[in-house]
């Protein structure tokens, strides 16, 4: 006899560990889809300019708290974008204040607003001695900005030739792996966790776990499943899907939902992101669930993240259950920006109670 299906199940209210909320009228459409069901997320600094100083991560963060719905307790988490030329005593300071939770790396054109990021990672082994010193997590966009590396191949080069030579040169930095994409950064992450548990660890993003570069070109270009990194391989995927499951230890939840307005996704230079917040936590339950893996699920969404980042699991609970499958409206801004949600059209088959 089989056993009976899941249709139900209640986690510790989870946290999203790598969120883009943008700014303006963007912000205000989207931060009540992460504050709906998440207690607290990791907000990347990326906005143009970004957020390098105390001063303007403490009034971003009061753009965000006054966009949560009334009644709705959300904690969103700061972070500071490191430039070449970033101020440790300024980080430094934000950190033991309690405005920096961490600071972010992206190598300079990594990605979408990363033009201002770091262009040689010696330029900033001043602040990563102090961040190391202090306890405070560097997060890191994990890809090789050479030109000349396949886009497919960013990720495990970036391993080889950044990643590796850090960790050996920092050893008591606590870093984030941000959306990893491949078997190879997976394992980085297991075999450095191994040696030296609580200072590594690494977001998945529920994209990831759902698609792979087939998925891309499935009956033509797809603008909306367009991201950095970018998706990969199925043998990735799959790699993916088993970190992601595995329970305690060095993998959490981290979304990367990415708003851009329709005409920047669906155009002749499309800009990478994923929205997935609207489908998030729907999301990751039905990949979880079609693992067979319902029961690690707070460990991944609820439990790893902040262990890793040293604050307790947050007291309430979040249910889902199972139901029909449902499309996913757009979100459109007070200025009529439209943004195409995660499964838009394919819909998910859980919901949040
Ligand atoms: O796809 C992405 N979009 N990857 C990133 O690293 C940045 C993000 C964004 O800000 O749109
Ligand atoms: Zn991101």
């Amino acid at each position: 006899m089989t056993p009976p299906a899941f249709t139900q199940v209640t986690i510790p209210r989870p946290d999203d560990w790598h969120v883009h909320f943008r700014d303006g009228a963007m912000l205000e459409a989207v931060v009540p889809f992460t504050a709906r069901q998440f207690g607290r997320a990791i907000v990347m600094p990326n906005l143009t300019p970004p957020i390098t100083t105390v001063e303007e991560a403490l009034s971003y963060k009061a753009r965000i708290q006054a966009a949560v719905p009334d009644g709705v307790s959300f904690d969103p988490l700061m972070t500071c974008y490191l430039t070449d030329t970033a101020n440790a005593d300024e980080i430094s300071t934000g950190f033991k204040d309690g405005v920096f939770t961490a600071a972010k790396m992206y190598p300079a054109n990594a990605t979408t607003n990363s033009a201002a990021g770091v262009t040689d990672i010696a330029n900033v082994h001043g602040v990563f001695e102090r961040m190391q010193r202090d306890g405070m997590p560097l997060l890191i966009h994990g890809e090789s900005t050479d030109q000349a590396v396949d886009v497919f191949d960013r990720e495990a080069v970036f391993i080889d030739q950044v990643l590796s030579n850090l960790v050996q040169d920092f050893p008591d930095l606590k870093i984030v792996f941000e959306h990893v994409t491949t078997q190879e950064a997976v394992q980085f992450v297991r075999d450095r966790h191994a040696v030296r548990p609580g200072f590594i660890a690494a977001t998945i993003t529920v994209h990831h776990l759902m698609i792979n570069r087939s998925d891309l070109f499935r009956g033509g270009m797809r603008p909306h499943l367009y991201c950095l990194p970018i998706a990969k391989r199925e043998k990735h995927r799959l790699a993916l899907c088993e970190a992601a499951i595995s329970g305690p230890g060095p993998f959490f939840l981290g979304t990367d939902t990415a708003p851009h307005a329709r005409p920047a996704k669906e155009s002749a230079c499309g800009c990478a992101g994923v929205f997935s917040a609207p489908v998030a936590m729907e999301a990751y339950t039905q990949v979880f669930d079609e693992e067979g893996a319902l029961d690690q699920l707070a460990a991944f969404a609820s439990e790893n993240g902040p262990a890793f980042y040293d604050m307790d699991v947050n007291a309430e609970t979040l249910t889902l259950e199972k139901t029909a499958v449902s499309t996913v409206p757009s979100v459109t801004s007070s200025e009529g920006d439209e943004v195409q949600p995660f499964l838009a059209d394919e819909g998910t088959s859980w919901r949040c109670v």
